[in-house]
């Protein structure tokens, strides 16, 4: 697809199917993410886990419990950016950049996909969740993540949002 038409592509869609992305789909949005610029080149701060299957599941099911509802919007897959830079900054940025090359990405093969912040604090602070469940080494902080999944409904459209510009010429 032509850079400008997945950029109109990607808009968050928040009724996503729980059928598995193909092995080769969820390489693809590995392989664009990895091309994201990140701050002083430190590629080594960042991990990716790629939670599906059971553990999303049960990941799902303790977003119900504690949240009320399933941050993730039913998606087949989550993937989640964790930084273990000192450098919070930096961190939130490098982070950003990952993941929406990652929804970006999506876009381009048709997968529907939300950046979500909503998840983070329960993500770090839930042992079950952080330690039991995903294991994440010390040190790493969950910083975003992005849901992914087949689009259940093709109703979000393109639409420019209104940011103020300002030009100083
Ligand atoms: C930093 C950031 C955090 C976000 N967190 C959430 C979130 O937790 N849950 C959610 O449903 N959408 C989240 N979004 C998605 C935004 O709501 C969405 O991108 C915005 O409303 C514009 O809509 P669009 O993505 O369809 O263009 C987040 C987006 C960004 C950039």
């Amino acid at each position: 697809m032509e850079f400008k038409k997945t950029v109109y592509a990607r808009r968050s869609n928040r009724f996503l199917l729980n059928e598995p992305l193909k092995s080769e789909e969820i390489n693809y949005i590995l392989e664009i993410a990895k091309r994201a610029p990140v701050a002083i080149g430190k590629y080594e701060n960042l991990e990716l886990l790629i939670v599906k299957g059971k553990t999303l599941m049960t990941l799902q099911n303790e977003f119900v419990k504690i949240n009320g509802r399933d941050n993730t919007y039913g998606g087949s897959t989550l993937i989640v950016v964790l930084h273990k830079g000192e450098n919070e900054q930096l961190a939130n940025q490098d982070a950003a950049i990952v993941a929406e090359h990652i929804c970006l990405a999506a876009a381009d093969i048709n997968i529907g996909s939300v950046y979500l912040h909503s998840l983070v604090d329960v993500m770090n602070e839930n042992k079950f969740i952080n330690k039991e469940l995903l294991d994440i080494e010390n040190g790493y902080k969950v910083m975003c993540a992005v849901t992914l999944g087949y689009k259940a409904n093709e109703n979000v459209r393109d639409i420019e949002h209104d940011i103020k510009v300002k030009v100083y010429d």
